[in-house]
């Protein structure tokens, strides 16, 4: 008998605290001080009047919660317009609204895969991704970062017919863009479907931030399914998957974490409609997102640090050890800007790094705080002479 259950779980928690890898919870109050480019907030319309005031009157008129799973009680005529909306922006025939992103990746992955289907899925993706592919019981091939060729040889080298690509549209760690056109190709020529996590893409990429399958002349293809967040440009929550009718009834009838899941809540459903009626009037508001993503990047590249050009509101800042990242994510703080770190195992070795959201409404005194936060982690990160 195992006389302490949970004896694992303290190894566990020691072995992260010693590592340097524990998590750790800070509540922020609704008033700060701080600049946030943490957060995902990329088009700054979580705090919008009207988003706001969308989210309450659609509290007000439908209820604080939807009440039941999708099939049940939790589709009001709201989640039926916000799909049609959705649908619509992307260029698509359907969409159908999970509770989250995390969940409509899980629901699309586990209900077009299975035993009989292989999955081929970029290294760099994200979790909610990976852990859609586990779930679908599919033979999956993890291929290199942005790899082409080895997703046409894993392609080529399985025998089951039904083949799934599988990547982000703008990955979250380092903001580089997939080859989708590219990857369309490789794609139609096995007969594989394409499905593309457009959670940093909407909003930002493309005419009006339609999102990166839209630019890439992919909007509407049978063969391409889109996932989507209203968790950032939209500044909501909730989640999509946006294709053909055909996948969207399927996903209906098969996909569990949309079928056993309560249905999103109404004001979360208005204030995505609200957000996404902005975003399609005001081509200002994604534009100036991208702008403020190369400005940021151009200051740190001015000022010898590490960085990719942005392809869409996500700068990454290569620092390079953990410890390191740690400490300049600490001195950001210190002055005034609240920054993202990532460390392994969400990056490789020696590739930790400072994550910049570059928000559609920075202000140029803001901009400046930021190129002063940078200054300072440029000096202590610099080779001592
Ligand atoms: C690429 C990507 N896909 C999906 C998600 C999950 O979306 P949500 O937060 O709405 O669950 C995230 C982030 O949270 C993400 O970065």
């Amino acid at each position: 008998v195992n006389s302490d259950p949970l004896a694992r779980v303290r190894g566990a928690v020691a072995a992260r605290e010693a590592a340097g890898l524990r998590r750790v919870l800070r509540p922020r109050p609704s008033v700060e001080t701080i600049l946030d480019l943490a957060g995902n907030d990329y088009l700054g319309l979580a705090r919008e009047p009207r988003v706001l005031q969308a989210a309450a009157l659609a509290a007000l008129e439908w209820g604080a919660g939807s009440t039941g799973s999708r099939l049940v009680t939790g589709t009001t005529e709201l989640h039926a317009t916000l799909e049609g909306e959705l649908a619509s922006f992307c260029g698509a025939p359907g969409a159908l609204v999970f509770s989250s992103g995390y969940l409509a990746n899980l629901g699309v992955i586990t209900a077009l895969g299975g035993p009989e289907v292989a999955i081929v899925s970029d290294a760099g993706n994200h979790a909610s991704l990976i852990d859609g592919c586990r779930l679908s019981g599919s033979p999956i091939t993890v291929v290199p970062h942005r790899d082409l060729d080895k997703i046409d040889a894993a392609l080529a080298s399985t025998d089951l017919p039904d083949r799934i690509v599988v990547t982000d549209a703008v990955f979250s760690v380092d903001g580089g863009l997939a080859p989708l056109t590219e990857l369309h190709e490789v794609c139609r020529s096995y007969g594989a479907v394409l499905v593309i996590d457009e959670a940093h893409s909407l909003g930002v990429v493309g005419d009006l931030g339609r999102g990166a399958a839209f630019a890439a002349g992919l909007a509407g293809a049978p063969d391409v399914v889109l996932t989507a967040t209203m968790s950032k440009a939209l500044g909501s929550q909730g989640g999509a998957v946006v294709g053909s009718q055909r996948v969207i009834d399927h996903l209906v009838d098969a996909a569990r974490s949309f079928i056993f899941d309560t249905g999103l809540a109404p004001a979360c459903v208005g204030a995505a409609e609200a957000a996404l009626s902005l975003v399609a009037k005001d081509s200002r508001l994604s534009a100036r997102a991208l702008a403020n993503a190369s400005l940021l990047a151009s200051y740190a590249r001015e000022l010898g640090l590490e960085t990719s050009s942005p392809a869409a509101a996500v700068v990454s800042v290569v620092i390079g050890a953990p410890a390191a990242a740690l400490a300049a994510q600490a001195l950001c703080a210190e002055h005034g800007v609240r920054v993202g770190c990532f460390r392994p195992p969400s990056v490789p070795d020696g590739r930790s790094r400072l994550r910049l959201t570059a928000r559609a409404d920075l202000t140029d005194d803001q901009m400046a705080t930021v190129r002063s936060a940078l200054e300072a982690v440029a000096d202590q990160t610099a080779p001592s002479a």
